[in-house]
């Protein structure tokens, strides 16, 4: 155990190295033409002003510093983005420049895709996803694998509305953790994606190392979704208070653990699991062990269930978060279904391309609440030049997707939920990238909108729904890694009359 006098001279030297590098920094920018900045403090800089949820603060200081604002997160220098033509900049002509991640210690993950510099790693893995992955082919081969999983939670939802029914009497509506019960269907359908296995329900293989797995996935999505300050000071990062490094760290090896033991599980059950992405993998190491080696697949397996699985859940949680404030869209959505599916069959990815209000209703609900408000932060890997300024090599860029996503030049009445803003393609041409844009775009796209499509379309075709009481749903945001509702969203429901028949098919 140290003593007190051994403590406080750590902490003096490392307070004394903060500084100094602090003070480096400062006067090798001060010559520099920088964006407009609020004032800072020392060694803090702007991280006194970062209230949470996080974009939201910065929509207040780039109303008064302008459409590009330099910030001082401890010593790392940022830019914040809101203008659409700036961002668009940012993505096209400073694409490259902009390639590389910002290495937040605290996320621990340092070699999965979405954290990795831009360079021949990235570039490696990347192509493994989009070619070998998420491609249309591979998409079009899982759709049966979601379409199971659909299929459970809507049987799942009538079982237990059948099971309270006659106790709740006529007009029954149940209550439901809506929440809950699309987080854990998007887990499910990610796993099972990517690994062949279930994380919730009674089809677990292994139900204690799933739990531990589901806990250590859950506290990672809490702790990342926090914004940490240790991040951008040494010194708390070494002191770590809080003991957010230390949970991190057993967090993450939970992760890496588990995802190992299952490429092991895929290789020792052969070929009864090539269908899932990790099996595809495998396949592919038999000619390419280098390209395909254990840490390619288990990192690459990770990224997929982080990057595939809140973001789309909670895009269904807004979606039906406003359809309920909008009953008339619901009506429209519905009618839209019927006409198209009817009520013989529950909806299928092949329907979707006949859906195209259903797609208005996703658009507007990522323009409205991207889950990606701030998209994955960006870091510079040279000087450049923007509108007149000298963005320093190792700039943080964060785009307020959010912010111009509701840019009043570019949308009339941005606050309004009006999906038909999209219709026949009238508003084409207008800014919005809730996906970003550039290389380092979300390879999901494709999986996301299929995904959503359909289970929101199934659950439209197939239920009744209203709010828990008369008041409207409240639409604030929490903070947290994809934009999630500050009040996880609760619905009553109750199955559609009309499709009873396709309801009990499900259950025989
Ligand atoms: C509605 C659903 C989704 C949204 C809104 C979304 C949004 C985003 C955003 C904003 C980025 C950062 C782009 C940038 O920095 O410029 C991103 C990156 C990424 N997303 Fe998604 N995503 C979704 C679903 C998915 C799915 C289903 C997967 C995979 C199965 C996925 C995998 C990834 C990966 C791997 C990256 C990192 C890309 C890189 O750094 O090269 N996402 N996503």
């Amino acid at each position: 155990m140290m003593d007190n006098l051994s403590v406080n001279i750590i902490v003096s030297i490392l307070l004394l190295i903060s500084i100094t590098i602090l003070l480096h920094y400062r006067s090798k920018n001060n010559k520099k033409k920088l964006p407009p900045s609020p004032p800072a403090l020392p060694v803090l800089g702007h991280l006194h002003l970062l209230k949470k949820p996080l974009h939201r603060t910065l929509i207040d200081i780039s109303c008064q510093y302008g459409p590009i604002t330099f910030l001082r997160f401890g010593a790392r220098p940022a830019i914040v983005i809101s203008s659409h033509t700036l961002a668009e900049q940012c993505f096209t002509t400073y694409d490259l420049s902009f390639s590389n991640r910002v290495q937040l210690p605290s996320v621990m993950l340092p070699n999965i895709m979405g954290f990795v510099d831009y360079g021949s790693y990235w570039r490696s893995v990347r192509q493994i996803a989009v070619v070998e992955l998420l491609s249309n082919q591979q998409l079009q081969a899982s759709s049966d694998t979601r379409a199971e999983e659909i299929k459970d939670m809507v049987h799942q939802l009538f079982q237990s509305y059948k099971l309270h029914e006659n106790s709740g009497g006529q007009n029954y509506f149940r209550r439901l953790d809506f929440k809950k019960m699309i987080f854990e269907l998007n887990m499910n359908i990610m796993m099972m994606l990517i690994a062949g296995e279930k994380f919730y329900g009674d089809k677990i293989k292994d139900v204690e190392e799933t739990q531990k797995f589901r806990e250590a996935v859950k506290g990672w999505f809490e702790l990342t979704g926090s914004a940490n300050v240790e991040d951008f000071i040494p010194l708390l990062r070494i002191l770590d208070l809080q003991g957010v490094m230390k949970k991190m760290k057993c967090i993450t090896e939970v992760i890496e653990e588990m995802a190992q033991k299952i490429i092991d599980d895929h290789r020792q059950e052969g070929s009864g699991k090539k269908k899932t992405m990790i099996g595809t993998m495998l396949e592919l190491g038999k000619k390419d062990s280098e390209k395909y080696s254990d840490f390619v697949i288990r990192n690459l397996a990770i990224n997929l269930l982080i990057g595939g699985t809140e973001t789309s859940a909670t895009t269904i949680e807004w979606a039906m978060a406003l359809l309920l404030n909008n009953p008339h869209i619901l009506q429209k959505g519905r009618a839209e279904v019927d006409a198209q599916v009817g009520n013989q069959r529950l909806i299928q990815e092949s329907d979707l391309n006949h859906l195209p209000y259903l797609h208005c209703i996703i658009s507007e609900t990522l323009r409205i609440f991207p889950p990606g408000p701030l998209l994955v932060p960006h870091e510079s890997r040279e000087e450049i030049f923007l509108r007149g300024y000298e963005i320093p090599k190792g700039t943080m860029l964060l785009v307020n997707v959010y912010q111009i996503q509701r840019d009043p030049e570019i949308w009339e009445e941005p606050k309004k939920f009006k999906p038909e803003r999209f219709e026949d393609g009238k508003s084409n041409g207008n800014w919005m990238a809730p996906f970003g844009m550039g290389r380092r775009r979300c390879p999901g796209e494709a999986l996301a909108m299929r995904e959503v499509g359909v289970v929101l379309g199934a659950l439209i075709q197939c239920f009744d729904w209203q709010r828990i009481g008369s008041e409207l749903i409240d639409l604030t945001e929490g903070s947290g890694l994809s934009i999630p509702m500050a009040t996880p969203l609760e619905v009553m429901y109750r199955p559609r009359k009309i499709m009873t028949d396709v309801l009990l098919q499900l259950s025989g």
